[in-house]
């Protein structure tokens, strides 16, 4: 066997499966979250399969959108890609459009899974394919438009069990001198921080530019260019070309990452031993701190009901008796509960003593945001907890 099980973070629901209040009673679909590496290509991987339909519906309740961290993030890197004259771009897994509403109709192609999501774009005009990305979307989208010069996914093709399908569909239809960008957590991060909360079983992968690139090369796709950029906690953006084009040089930030991943040792296992040691640590802190403030009576309430929170609550079992409600700003979220845990989403608080009251950051990724946000609350000595790079209040 070439997989090697090194996490086991015990039983957890689908993380984006938020209740409503009349499903609170009943019994949520369960499985074991385990995590592994592949010792031959470095791939990391959450075993438990599901099928894309189970998660990507048309309720989906992730909206990108909703962070401004993120809108800045795609709109930074549309302006950089207008001045380069793209061509023609195809967006993988557009969702409500952060990315791709940066872009005139009739430069852009979007392909989004989820009913709720697609629609978002097609009622802006934007040509929307309401379809799963693989061979049979990237045949029939090269029928109607042709080659593709410029694929963009992001926070998606981690998220695809098939990658030998995905990246042949993308080889498919992308021109000889197209480029591919793509992002998604960075698992140099996920150990660095002690993320943990990055796997769940929407995030099938959480890669690294060994393993990636592992991949690539079946393909005849290169990585030529790296971003590490910082939304979602620490992502990569991976620019991608094919083998035969010599246009496009390869960027000394490749040999930079290849020593950085070296350093922290990204191909061996007692990296990730150690790593799933820190992890058990971190729970059993993250639940003392709480403890602590429940005997002191300080209001604990969620900030940002994440599908990486999900992780953590139903890995240290924290549930509504310590976390009172969640806030968060996604429509799609509010006035349900979260799925393990059964904590309240809310839109807004209820009048709070910032001095006697603490925010879990289940957004911990959006800190700068939330800290500008909530200056006010700080200032009258409010707190946040938070379990990266270790759980601890911060002022
Ligand atoms: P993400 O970390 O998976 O991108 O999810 C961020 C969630 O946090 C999303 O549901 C929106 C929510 N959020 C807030 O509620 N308030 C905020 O200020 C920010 C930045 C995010």
């Amino acid at each position: 066997m070439h997989n090697y099980t090194f996490l086991n973070l015990g039983m957890h629901p689908l993380a984006n499966s938020y209740l409503k209040k009349k499903e609170l009673k009943k019994r949520e679909k369960k499985y074991k979250l385990q995590v592994s590496l592949n010792k031959k290509n470095f791939l990391v991987k959450v075993i438990t399969k599901f099928s894309s339909k189970t998660m990507f519906n048309n309720k989906y309740p992730y909206r990108s959108s909703m962070s401004k961290t993120m809108l800045k993030s795609f709109s930074k890197l549309a302006n950089k890609l207008k001045k380069m004259n793209s061509g023609k771009i195809l967006e993988i897994g557009s969702n409500d459009g952060a990315f791709s509403l940066n872009f005139e109709k009739r430069k852009i192609i979007c392909v989004e899974p989820c009913g709720n999501l697609a629609k978002i774009t097609k009622k802006k005009g934007y040509k929307t394919y309401n379809e799963y990305w693989n061979y049979t979307l990237s045949k029939k989208i090269f029928k109607q438009h042709g080659k593709i010069d410029l694929i963009f996914s992001s926070n998606t093709i981690s998220h695809i069990e098939n990658l030998n399908d995905v990246f042949k569909s993308i080889n498919y239809i992308l021109d000889k001198n197209g480029i591919l960008i793509i992002e998604d957590p960075s698992l140099m991060e996920c150990l660095k921080k002690n993320t943990y909360d990055q796997f769940y079983n929407e995030h099938i992968y959480v890669f690294s530019f060994t393993s990636l690139n592992n991949i690539l090369k079946k393909h005849n796709l290169v990585i030529f260019d790296i971003e590490n950029i910082s939304t979602h906690g620490g992502s990569t953006r991976y620019y991608i070309k094919k083998e035969q084009n010599n246009s496009l040089k390869i960027n000394s930030s490749i040999q930079k990452q290849v020593k950085k991943e070296r350093k922290i040792k990204i191909t061996n296992i007692k990296t990730y031993i150690n790593f799933a040691k820190r992890v058990k640590k971190s729970k059993k802190e993250f639940i003392k701190i709480i403890k602590d403030l429940k005997s002191k009576n300080i209001r604990i309430l969620g900030y940002g009901a994440t599908a990486k929170s999900c992780t953590v609550l139903n890995f240290c079992k924290i549930n509504n008796k310590q976390i009172e409600y969640f806030l968060d700003t996604t429509p799609e979220k509010q006035n349900k509960y979260t799925p393990g845990t059964h904590i309240p989403i809310l839109k807004k608080t209820q009048n709070i003593n910032p001095s006697k009251t603490v925010f879990y950051l289940g957004a911990w990724n959006f800190i700068k945001e939330i800290r500008r946000k909530e200056k006010n609350f700080l200032k009258k000595g409010g707190q946040f907890l938070i379990h990266t790079p270790y759980p601890k209040l911060i002022r």
